[in-house]
């Protein structure tokens, strides 16, 4: 290759780099794991809480922030219900069970329903991704809210996300979510990591498997866009159970059959990020 085709070719090359590197990295933490789901109700709640405490099984320093400023669940599910400290700067994480944790849900009431317009929801992010001192984390993890909307691009955006995990339940019409959520990811250049098929079937007493949302779904959709699929996650009591109690499952009963599935899943998210 002469001087110049080399010159052009690394013009180019310039030209089609990732946006990536002009995104803000978010203090305090080595690595950034987003959990996104297209719809609402799907368990990317209870999924990204279980997931903190299986990386932190892992021996890894974990913080959860809750992003979904519609509807946060982060008080309910680590039974947490104080404000966070402020230095007038800063916002200092609320700490349980050895992890570091903020939702909009500690700073306002619960009763206060969360109406936001445009520029306040941004406003928000801002504070939620600039203004929180996470201390020394391994991994970050964010709640986001459902979705493939304005927030959820803004974030996609201008945060540094180091990988994306979507959650579904295998069911045609959240599916078809999916496939818009992992087009958003690859148009803004995130990096994802892999599908999670929650709520994927019921095992009654007698060990009979019920597949109530279908069966597959999720990884004939992660087949179909070339993307890992990460694991299945049955239909739980337990699980349901302890986020209902703020006692998450995977801290609570870490070598529970559900729990290891978890792990197994962290583990892996963990290669795909790092
Ligand atoms: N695998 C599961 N088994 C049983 N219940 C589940 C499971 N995953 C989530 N849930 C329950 O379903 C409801 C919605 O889950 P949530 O995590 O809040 O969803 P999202 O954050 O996607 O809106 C909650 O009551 C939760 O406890
Ligand atoms: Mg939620």
């Amino acid at each position: 290759m002469s001087d110049n085709e080399a010159k052009i070719s690394q013009s180019l090359k310039e030209k089609t780099k990732p946006k990536n590197f002009k995104k803000n990295p978010i203090k305090g933490t080595k690595f950034t794991i987003m959990i996104s789901s297209a719809k609402g109700g799907v368990g990317k709640s209870t999924f990204a809480i279980n997931l903190a405490f299986a990386f932190k099984k892992l021996g890894k320093k974990v913080g959860l922030l809750d992003a979904d400023i519609y509807g946060p669940s982060l008080p309910k599910m680590i039974g947490l219900n104080e404000k966070p400290k402020t230095d007038g700067k800063l916002l200092f994480p609320l700490e349980k069970y050895g992890a570091q944790f903020m939702s909009l849900g500690f700073l306002v009431d619960d009763k206060t329903p969360m109406i936001w317009r445009g520029p306040m929801v941004i406003s928000a992010i801002k504070t939620l991704t600039e203004k929180v001192a996470w201390k020394d984390l391994d991994f970050l993890i964010i709640d986001m809210p459902p979705g493939t909307g304005d927030t959820q691009l803004t974030f996609a955006q201008d945060v540094k996300i180091d990988g994306a995990i979507i959650v579904s339940t295998p069911q045609e019409l959240a599916l078809a979510d999916v496939r818009r959520g992992i087009q958003m990811f690859d148009k803004t250049k995130i990096n994802i990591v892999g599908l999670v098929d929650n709520m994927s079937f019921f095992k009654s007493d007698d060990g009979k498997k019920y597949n109530i949302f279908g069966e597959g779904g999720v990884e004939k959709t992660a087949k179909e866009f070339n993307k890992k699929f990460l694991g299945n996650i049955p239909i739980s009591t337990k699980l349901r159970e302890s986020a209902d109690l703020g006692l998450p499952l995977t801290y609570k009963e870490p070598e529970n059959e559900i729990s290891q599935i978890f792990g197994k899943i962290a583990d892996e998210i963990k290669q795909g990020v790092v």
